[in-house]
Formats: structure tokens, C-alpha cells, sequence
């Protein structure tokens, strides 16, 4: 027999509401991710999208409550939510062109070790064996996005695309638990979508859940089982591609942006 219990969420986000001055750019919204699950996270321009995830990651201040596995995580504590494992992709491609590629998703990684002289010195050859396993994890997560041949070139040479796939891979050496991503298709070439689709179904795959927002439809189709529509600031509906897309709000909201 097969106990039916309820999951707590990775994520849970309950009664979010941010103000700017007289605008609501959030209001009352709650949405869940549970673990390896990808949800979308759509809506017109200025529905409150971009606002949410700046919620979640402690750069916006708000209304409602944010939970990872059931426990509560302060608000307007920037990169707090990191602890949790969560992380976090910027519509612009946020990497350090003067590091190199793999220098780039070095500085991403998780290292907790102390690095006291005295320690070092105690624990070299542990500390010694946990680097070559970073740098290899590192050279893994660029063979990933296909940019291990650049390792050792500097970012700044990297095209749009490339800088995106290496923000992923240095997301994806934080091995992150859940990561929220605004409009991670945006200004890619279809190739370069396409690539991005097949790795986002491999973290998928490798157990990470995606909270992601982005316009592109058939983008959104092949990742998530679960989208949740924004409207100035509303959630006005959840639940499949399918089921949401015949949602006759939704239907509303696009045409009025189409307009
Ligand atoms: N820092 C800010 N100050 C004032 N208004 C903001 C700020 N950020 C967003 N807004 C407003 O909040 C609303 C939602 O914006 P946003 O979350 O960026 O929407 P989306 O990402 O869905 O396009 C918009 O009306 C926008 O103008
Ligand atoms: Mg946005």
C-alpha cells in the first residue's frame, strides 16, 4: 500500500503583496513548488513577475510569507534564501567578464571548508583533494553547457547566448535545490533556446525544481508540468499549459496585451 501524505513544498509563497508607492506591483499572491517540479511563472509585461522573484530573493521587501521545506525565510534579507539552496538567474546575464569561464563558476561554488592557516596546514591533503574536485565539478558543469573548450578564455568574449549558458553553469555548481530564472530564453537565437530547453531538462531531471518566467510558449510547454498566470499583479489562474491557456482570463489578458 502506498501512503498518500502530503509533500511539503520546496517552496511556498503565501499571501505576497509589494507595493511601489501607489502601484501594487504584487498582489496577495501565493504559489508552491514542490520538489523537482518545474513551474511557470507567466503573464503580460508588468504583471508582477520579475517583482516576485525579487521577493523570494530577499531584494524587495513585501506583504505574505516565504517558506522553504515548511520553515520560514526573512524577507528583504538579500541572498538569505541561498542557505536554503535556492538561486537565482537575472534577465540580463549576470557574469564577471575579466574572470574566465571556469573562474566564473569557480567563485559559485559551495565551499564550506574553514581555510585557517593552521587548519590548511593540518587538513592539506584533504583540502588538496576537495579542490581537485571542484575545479573537476567545475569543468563538468562547463562541459554541461557546452563552453568547456572556452574554460580558460575570459568571459568577456563570450556572445549573449554563451553568457547566458555560463550564468547556468554557474548556477548549476551552486547545485542549487530550486532555481528561479526571469526570462532565461530572452535574446537567444532558437539554437541557442533549444540548448537551453535541454539543459533546463536536465537539472530537471537530475532532481533540481524551476520556478521560471518567460514569454515563450513552447518554451514553457516542454518544461513544466504546472503554470501560474500573472495579471497586474493577480494571480488569476494555475494548473497545465493546457488548462491555463483555455483559462478565459488568460485568454483576456493576452489579447488585451496583443492589442
Ligand atoms: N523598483 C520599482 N519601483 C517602482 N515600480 C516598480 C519597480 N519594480 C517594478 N515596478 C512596477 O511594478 C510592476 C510590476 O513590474 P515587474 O515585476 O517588473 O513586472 P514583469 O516582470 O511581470 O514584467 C510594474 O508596474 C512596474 O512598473
Ligand atoms: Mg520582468
Amino acid at each position: 500500500m502506498s501512503a498518500v501524505r502530503e509533500e511539503t513544498p520546496l517552496l511556498r509563497c503565501d499571501g505576497i503583496t509589494v507595493r511601489f508607492g501607489g502601484v501594487t506591483a504584487v498582489d496577495d499572491v501565493s504559489l508552491e513548488v514542490r520538489p523537482g517540479e518545474v513551474v511557470g511563472l507567466v503573464g503580460p509585461n508588468g504583471s508582477g513577475k520579475s517583482t516576485l522573484l525579487n521577493v523570494v530573493s530577499g531584494l524587495v521587501g513585501a506583504a505574505g510569507s516565504v517558506r522553504v521545506d515548511g520553515a520560514e525565510v526573512p524577507l528583504s534579507k538579500p541572498g538569505r534564501i541561498t542557505r536554503h539552496g535556492v538561486f537565482r538567474t537575472y534577465q540580463t546575464p549576470q557574469v564577471d567578464p575579466g574572470l574566465t569561464c571556469l573562474e566564473n563558476v569557480m567563485v559559485a561554488s559551495r565551499d564550506r571548508g574553514r581555510r585557517t592557516t593552521a587548519s590548511a596546514w593540518l587538513r592539506r591533503r584533504s583540502m588538496w583533494a576537495r579542490d581537485r574536485e571542484r575545479w573537476g565539478e567545475g569543468a563538468e558543469a562547463l562541459r554541461r553547457v557546452g563552453l568547456l573548450d572556452r574554460a580558460h578564455q575570459p568571459a568577456a568574449g563570450l556572445a549573449y547566448g554563451e553568457r547566458r549558458h555560463l550564468e547556468i553553469a554557474r548556477a548549476l555548481m551552486a547545485r542549487p535545490r530550486l532555481l528561479l530564472m526571469d526570462e532565461p530564453a530572452a535574446g537567444l537565437s532558437s539554437v541557442e533556446t533549444e540548448r537551453l530547453v535541454e539543459l533546463l531538462e536536465q537539472v530537471a531531471e537530475l532532481g533540481g525544481s524551476l520556478l521560471l518566467v518567460e514569454h515563450k510558449i513552447a518554451f514553457l510547454e516542454r518544461l513544466c508540468g504546472r503554470i501560474v498566470v500573472l495579471q497586474t499583479g493577480r494571480r488569476i489562474a494555475a494548473g497545465t499549459p493546457a488548462e491555463v491557456w483555455s483559462h478565459p482570463e488568460v485568454i483576456s489578458a493576452y489579447l488585451g496585451e496583443a492589442r
